[in-house]
């Protein structure tokens, strides 16, 4: 009888600490996000639809380091954006590359899952696109990734 209470006592203690250290790793796992969401946005100075894209990043919670510069094409040649996935704007986020209306969702996925990857591209401007919103239209566009090798993946398809 002894042994089994001392048995459900042990599970007990077991079960609290687990919480415990579950609760803790949440915590950090928040502060981690807040601090790592700050990126920076390469944009021409004429660009309307860049700093609409910007505002649906500050919308969800990121910290956007806004770069206005005339050079766009050799921030893409820097960062290997190549000419069949660019887009208007490139972004940089945790070593990541992000050109064009990528939808803030789709950074937090890379910025959690860590993918093998160089980044991120909707290339063009996609009607629709966040930051491209014209009315009711939404066009289908596709997220691509890349890596260093331009290897491209299909990273998320908007329908
Ligand atoms: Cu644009
Ligand atoms: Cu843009």
């Amino acid at each position: 009888m002894k042994k089994l209470v001392a048995r459900v006592v042990l599970i007990i203690c077991l079960l609290a600490s687990a919480s415990v250290y579950a609760e803790a790793k949440l915590k950090v796992k928040h502060a981690d996000s807040k601090t790592k969401k700050e990126i920076i946005v390469y944009r021409s100075p004429t660009c309307g639809c860049c700093g609409k894209w910007i505002q649906h990043l500050k919308e969800n919670d990121f910290t956007v380091v806004d770069k206005v510069t005339t050079e766009v094409q050799s921030i893409k040649d820097k960062y290997g954006v190549s000419r069949s996935l660019a887009s208007c704007h490139t972004a940089v986020i945790n070593g990541y590359v992000i050109e064009g209306h990528v939808p803030a969702e789709d950074i937090e996925t890379v910025l959690t899952l860590k993918p093998n990857i160089k980044g991120l591209s909707v290339p063009g401007m996609v009607v629709g696109s966040p930051g491209m919103e014209m009315g009711e239209r939404k066009d289908p566009y596709k997220v691509i990734s890349f890596d260093n090798h331009g290897r491209l993946g299909l990273y998320r398809n908007y329908q």
